[in-house]
């Protein structure tokens, strides 16, 4: 393979490297992925401006979301089973995003739990928190993130029940992966991922595992999470978990403007346009089409955040031009994590920064500040 340039060689890295379960399990939308994609091309609709003759030294990317000061307005995306994508994945993933400078968000789904992320840490990560129907487990989870320094817990908003992703279904997805002769398989032919998973222990879903109750093994675990997520969930709860959490908070998956100024009423610190990466309704708009409406409604009473679709430092410019003051990459870190552990996280981060300033100087700005929707030449939404 030749030079890593863009995020899309980390994804080809990735796919040579991560058996086919886990990659596809990133790689994938629910049923005709329609919104995963759009996502992905609606960004490729937004025209930039070009300006020249214009004093473009002395830049910077330097901004806050909620008020943390971050090296770009890029934070890492809560993704589940991340530990499979790598070898002890969150822990490498989060210990790249501190060095770099910009928030990493840790999924209640993921391998590593979050006593184990804050062991290679010093600085405050965030915590993403799935509101299960055992609520006894939920205060534990938000004490166990207050206990490890979480500066922010975020809400997700959007998975109340799970998306069919058929790709999961085909694969017979699990956690630790099935020890039948086509996932066997899968593994050997990946070695270099094999050799890592067997130099760690952490291979389940360990911030459930020995913390909820009667959660003792892996058949145990396989149903809990099966039954747990809590379609009764609904906007009194979000008033219940700020009161329990007391911190910050972000709510993540919004993507309808009267869900955003519910959500602004609440009083949360941001949310997060996202439809959780096109995995969850299939045939919503992409999140950058909606981001300018949303932000038409609430942006003067709540930070805006946005994910879903990124996969370049031109696709951050955008969205912070359109009026995000913050973004997040979930797939771009996963497959850096996938091709190179630790190393491909940092590359990650290094390609989308680079992009984003060289794009920046040649649309005639040098802050981010200064970026507004005067970059836009035009765009559809
Ligand atoms: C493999 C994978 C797992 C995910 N797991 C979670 C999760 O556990 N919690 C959550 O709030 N969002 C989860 N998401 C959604 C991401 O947080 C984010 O919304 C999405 O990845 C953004 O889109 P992008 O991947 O195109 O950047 C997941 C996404 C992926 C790709």
């Amino acid at each position: 393979m030749g030079p890593i340039l863009e995020i899309s060689d980390l994804k080809k890295l990735a796919r040579k490297r991560v058996p086919k379960l886990f990659f596809d399990y990133a790689d994938s939308g629910s049923y005709t992925e329609s919104t995963y994609r759009a996502n992905e091309s609606d960004f490729a609709k937004i025209k930039l401006r070009q300006r020249v003759l214009v004093d473009m030294s002395g830049r910077t990317l330097e901004t806050t979301m909620i008020g943390e000061k971050v090296k770009m307005p890029v934070a890492l995306s809560p993704t589940g089973l991340t530990g499979m994508q790598h070898a002890d994945g969150e822990m490498l993933a989060a210990k790249a995003a501190e060095e770099f400078g910009v928030p990493f968000t840790l999924s209640t789904m993921s391998i590593c739990s979050i006593e184990d992320v804050a062991s290679v840490t010093k600085r405050p990560f965030w915590f993403q928190l799935y509101v299960m129907r055992d609520r006894d487990f939920v205060v534990n989870l938000i004490e166990r993130a207050r206990a490890a320094g979480c500066s922010a817990l975020v809400l997700t908003a959007d998975l109340q029940l799970l998306g069919q992703r058929h790709k999961d279904i085909r694969n017979s997805l699990a956690a630790p992966p099935k020890l039948t002769p086509k996932h066997l398989y899968q593994m050997a032919i990946r070695p270099r991922w094999c050799w890592n998973m067997l130099q760690t222990n952490r291979r389940t879903f360990r911030n459930i595992h020995g913390h909820a109750k009667n959660v003792t093994d892996l058949s145990s675990l396989h149903s809990w999470t099966a039954e747990q997520f809590d379609p009764k969930l609904s906007w009194a709860d979000v008033e219940w978990i700020k009161k329990q959490w007391g911190g910050k908070l972000i709510i993540k998956g919004i993507l309808d403007v009267e869900d955003a100024k519910m959500a602004a009423e609440t009083g949360a610190d941001a949310i997060i346009v996202s439809n959780h990466g096109g995995r969850q309704l299939d045939g919503a708009h992409s999140s950058i089409a909606m981001l300018p409406r949303i932000v038409d409604a609430v942006g003067d009473r709540i930070e805006v955040h946005l994910d879903g679709g990124i996969r370049s430092g031109q696709d951050v410019l955008k969205a912070v031009a359109l009026g995000a003051k913050g973004t997040y990459i979930g797939r771009p870190f996963l497959y850096g994590l996938g091709a190179m552990g630790q190393a491909g996280v940092t590359k990650a981060l290094e390609i989308i920064a680079k992009e984003m300033d060289i794009t920046m100087a040649l649309c005639g700005k040098r802050q981010l500040a200064d970026v507004d929707k005067s970059i836009i030449a035009e765009y559809p939404f």
